[in-house]
């Protein structure tokens, strides 16, 4: 789970500095929390995952790891993909990123309780 966790964020990191780039050259900010996300729970939040299974090897092979993976990358494009559409104007998408950030929040839950139950001093 921990080298997954750091592949798939080095991805969302080329992403979010991509439309960093973009929004810099256009002066379009309208953006901004598309491109703020990508790169906090996009690479950021999953590369400190990663790095934390890679540390407590015990933690990243219980069910919890592999549910909060899923989870996580599941409901991040979700999120993402509905919020870059609904900061265009299209006010339906806004479902997509409640039911994205909802999903988000219960994976971040189990992350949690997976550290606190599974990551014991080596
Ligand atoms: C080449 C890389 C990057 C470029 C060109 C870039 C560009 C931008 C631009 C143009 C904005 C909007 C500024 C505004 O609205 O006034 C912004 C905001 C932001 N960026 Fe980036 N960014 C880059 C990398 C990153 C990375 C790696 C992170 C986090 C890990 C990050 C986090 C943020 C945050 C948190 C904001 C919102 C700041 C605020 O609320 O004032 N950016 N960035
Ligand atoms: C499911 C998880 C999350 C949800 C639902 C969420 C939701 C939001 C919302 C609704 C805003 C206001 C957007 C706006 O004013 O346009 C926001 C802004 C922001 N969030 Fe999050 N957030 C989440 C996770 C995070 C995480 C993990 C970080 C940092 C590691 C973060 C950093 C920020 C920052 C820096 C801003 C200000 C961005 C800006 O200036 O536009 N968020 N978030």
């Amino acid at each position: 789970m921990g080298v997954k966790f750091i592949k798939v964020s080095v991805c969302y990191f080329v992403i979010g500095v991509c439309l960093g780039m973009y929004m810099s050259m256009t002066e379009n900010f309208n953006f901004t929390p598309v491109h703020v996300h990508i790169n906090l729970l996009g690479w950021t939040a999953m590369t400190l995952a990663g790095l934390i299974y890679v540390a407590f090897p015990q933690a990243a092979e219980t069910t919890l790891a592999k549910v909060h993976f899923w989870l996580h990358n599941i409901a991040l494009p979700v999120m993402m993909i509905s919020l870059a559409l609904l900061v265009s104007g299209n006010e339906s998408a806004g479902p997509g990123v409640a039911t994205g950030g909802t999903l988000m929040v219960l994976g971040i839950i189990l992350f949690a309780i997976n550290i606190l139950k599974n990551v014991k001093a080596n």
